[in-house]
C-alpha cells in the first residue's frame, strides 16, 4: 500500500480539501476577532459583538474569564467586561485557542500533547519575537504559530490509515515527518493545513506561515513570522513539547538565528518565561475544549 504512486494520493487528498466545505463557526469567529483586535480603530463593544454571535464561544469566553486563570476581584458577568479585564491580546489568543479546541479533533494523534505543542510553539514564538533585537508587531504570529501543524490533524482524520502508516513509520524508524509524508502523500501536512485554512478564507499571512514553516525561506508573504515560527517549532521539539510525531533530523539554519539576532544561548531563558503559559494552556484544554 505505501509503494502506491504517491500522485493518486496527492489527488486523492486534494479532492477532499475541496470537498471540506463547512467552516468551522469558532474559526470563523476566531479570525474575525484577531483581525478587529488588531485594528486600532476597532472597540472593545465591537469585539464583544463579534464574540456574541457564537453563544458557545460566548459561555466558553466567560468561563475562562472567571476561571483562575484571570480571575480578579471582582465576578465578570459580560463580555464587555471580559474584553476589558483580558484586553485586546489575552482575547484574541483565548478565542483562537478555543476555535482551535473545538474545531480540530483527532483520532490517533495523541490530541493533548499535540495541543501543548502548538500552544507552546505559540507562546515561544510571541517570546522569540520581544527578544529578537528587529523586535516588530507581528500581528499573526501567535494565530500562525498556534496553527502551524493543523495539517497533520487533518491527515489523521480524512486519510486514518494511511496516515497512521506514516506517522508510525516516522517515529519508529526516525525519519522526518514531512519527507515521509512527501514520498507517500506527494504533499505535506503543511501544505494540507495551508491550502484547507486558505479555501475557508483565513488570511494570507497566516496560510503562509502554515505553509512554510518549515522551509521558511521560501515564504512569500509572512518571512519574517514564517521564520520566528519555524525556530519556535525547532525549540518546542527539542525542549520536550513535540507534537508526538518527533521532528527528526529538523535542519537547522543557522543564518536564520542570525538574522533576527537571536542565539540559541537564549533558550534557556526563552523555556523558563513560556512555563507559566505551557501550564495556562493545560487549563484551557479543560476549560475551552469540547
Ligand atoms: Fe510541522
Ligand atoms: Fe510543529
Amino acid at each position: 500500500m505505501l509503494t502506491r504512486d504517491n500522485s493518486m494520493y496527492k489527488k486523492m487528498i486534494m479532492t477532499k480539501l475541496q470537498g471540506i466545505n463547512e467552516i468551522p463557526t469558532m474559526l470563523t469567529v476566531a479570525t474575525e476577532i484577531d483581525r478587529l483586535t488588531n485594528d486600532p480603530n476597532s472597540s472593545a463593544e465591537g469585539v464583544s459583538n463579534v464574540i456574541k454571535n457564537d453563544p458557545a464561544l460566548t459561555a466558553k469566553v466567560l468561563k475562562i474569564a472567571n476561571s483562575a486563570l484571570f480571575a480578579g476581584t471582582q465576578r465578570i458577568v459580560s463580555l464587555n467586561q471580559a474584553v476589558a479585564r483580558l484586553g485586546y491580546g489575552e482575547i484574541r489568543r483565548v478565542t483562537i485557542a478555543i476555535a482551535f479546541l473545538n474545531s480540530f479533533k483527532s483520532l490517533f494523534v495523541d490530541y493533548e500533547k499535540f495541543w501543548i505543542h502548538s500552544i507552546t510553539t505559540a507562546y515561544i514564538a510571541q517570546k522569540l519575537n520581544e527578544l529578537s533585537k528587529t523586535n516588530m508587531p507581528s500581528d499573526r504570529l501567535f494565530t500562525g504559530a498556534l496553527l502551524h501543524d493543523i495539517g497533520i490533524l487533518i491527515l489523521d482524520q480524512y486519510f486514518t490509515t494511511i496516515y497512521k502508516k506514516i506517522f508510525d513509520m516516522s517515529i519508529n524508524k526516525k525519519y522526518d515527518l514531512s519527507i515521509v509524508e512527501q514520498k507517500i502523500l506527494g504533499i505535506t501536512h503543511a501544505e494540507v493545513g495551508a491550502l484547507l485554512l486558505k479555501k475557508w478564507n483565513v488570511p494570507d499571512q497566516i496560510t503562509d506561515i502554515i505553509y512554510y514553516h518549515h522551509q521558511p525561506q521560501n515564504s512569500k508573504i509572512a518571512q519574517r513570522d514564517t521564520k520566528i515560527v519555524y525556530l519556535a517549532n525547532f525549540i518546542a521539539n527539542n525542549r520536550g513539547y513535540d507534537n508526538g510525531t518527533g521532528t527528526f533530523h529538523e535542519q537547522f539554519y543557522d543564518d536564520i538565528w542570525m538574522e533576527l539576532r537571536l542565539s540559541v544561548e537564549q533558550v534557556p531563558e526563552i523555556i523558563e518565561s513560556v512555563q507559566n503559559d505551557v501550564e495556562k494552556a493545560k487549563q484551557l484544554l479543560k476549560l475551552g475544549g469540547k
